[in-house]
């Protein structure tokens, strides 16, 4: 894990609610893996002190970026950041996604900015699978054309029906996993809302298919020191305890996840 004052290339806004950051960051370009985050701390945000997690989404030489959406005062605080300002970024951090198994066939499920680093992931795979992108409205439905510039298949839902199918992106998922003929087994790797990866983790587990979900959690330290992103989970032998979301995860096996945190 580095710390580093990443100074700012660009900063652009990706329609919606949605923007890029570039930073320039050379030591932890060098080392991230897809599904690994950063810990930013926001510069001119008086809780600055509490930082915010982000996933990597794009990295590249000694760039990295993150695709954010603003939500609340601290992504609100973000969009106020320029070009040429520097920031304390804290990473990479967490596990991040497994490489993919020999002879599946990777099927990536994506809620909202989810597709962030469900992007990388695919940037560094040998082949191209399919991704569901689901989202609420158009508005959120995120690099499809980059998906399309890996050759990917791309499924896409959203709730209001104003880009692909109407509902929510279970609907593709659960037609595409009856109907499918490639002889690869499935291998699913999903990051969105937990209502989305319980609902992707059930059915991988039902159909026996290996299942990775990236879980969002509001985070503290972003190291395991705090606590304050416990999450319950599975050991093999059934029994239960708390994880961390910030340094056991965000990526967790499907079978490992016990959702109702009881
Ligand atoms: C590992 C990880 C990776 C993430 N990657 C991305 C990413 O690539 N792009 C992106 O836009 N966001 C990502 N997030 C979520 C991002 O950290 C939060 O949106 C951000 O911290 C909100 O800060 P805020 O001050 O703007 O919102 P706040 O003012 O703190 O909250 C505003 C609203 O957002 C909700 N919220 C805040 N944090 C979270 C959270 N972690 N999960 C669910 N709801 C939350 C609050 O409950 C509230 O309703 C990630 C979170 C984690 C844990
Ligand atoms: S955020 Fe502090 S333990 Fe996970």
């Amino acid at each position: 894990m580095e710390i580093e004052q990443a100074s700012i290339l660009r900063h652009q806004p990706c329609g919606g609610a949605y923007r890029e950051l570039v930073l320039n960051a050379p030591a932890i370009a060098a080392s991230v893996r897809p599904g690994q985050f950063l810990h930013l701390r926001i510069p001119r945000f008086e809780q600055a002190v509490l930082r915010r997690p982000f996933s990597v989404f794009r990295a590249e030489g000694e760039h990295i970026s993150i695709l954010y959406k603003t939500v609340g005062a601290g992504t609100m605080a973000l969009t106020g950041v320029r070009e040429g300002e520097v920031v304390n970024v804290m990473g990479p951090l967490g596990n991040g996604f497994p490489s993919s198994s020999p002879g599946s066939l990777p099927v990536l499920v994506a809620g909202g900015y989810g597709v962030a680093p469900l992007y990388l992931l695919a940037r560094r795979m040998d082949m191209a699978g399919i991704i569901f992108i689901g989202a609420a409205t158009s508005d959120d439905v995120l690099c499809v054309e980059d998906f399309a510039a890996f050759g990917w298949q791309i499924e896409i839902a959203t709730e209001d029906g104003s880009r692909g199918a109407r509902g929510l992106v279970t609907g593709p998922l659960d037609a595409w996993l009856a109907s499918r003929r490639c002889p690869e087994q499935p291998e699913i790797f999903a990051c969105g809302p937990d209502g989305m990866l319980r609902a992707v983790g059930e059915r991988a587990i039902k159909a026996g298919h290996r299942a990775w979900l990236s879980m969002d959690r509001h985070m503290g330290c972003g190291v395991g020191a705090c606590l304050g992103c416990v999450q319950r989970l599975k050991k093999a032998d059934g029994s239960a305890y708390w994880g961390r979301v910030c340094r056991d995860g965000p990526v967790f096996d499907a079978s490992q996840i016990v959702w109702n945190n009881g």
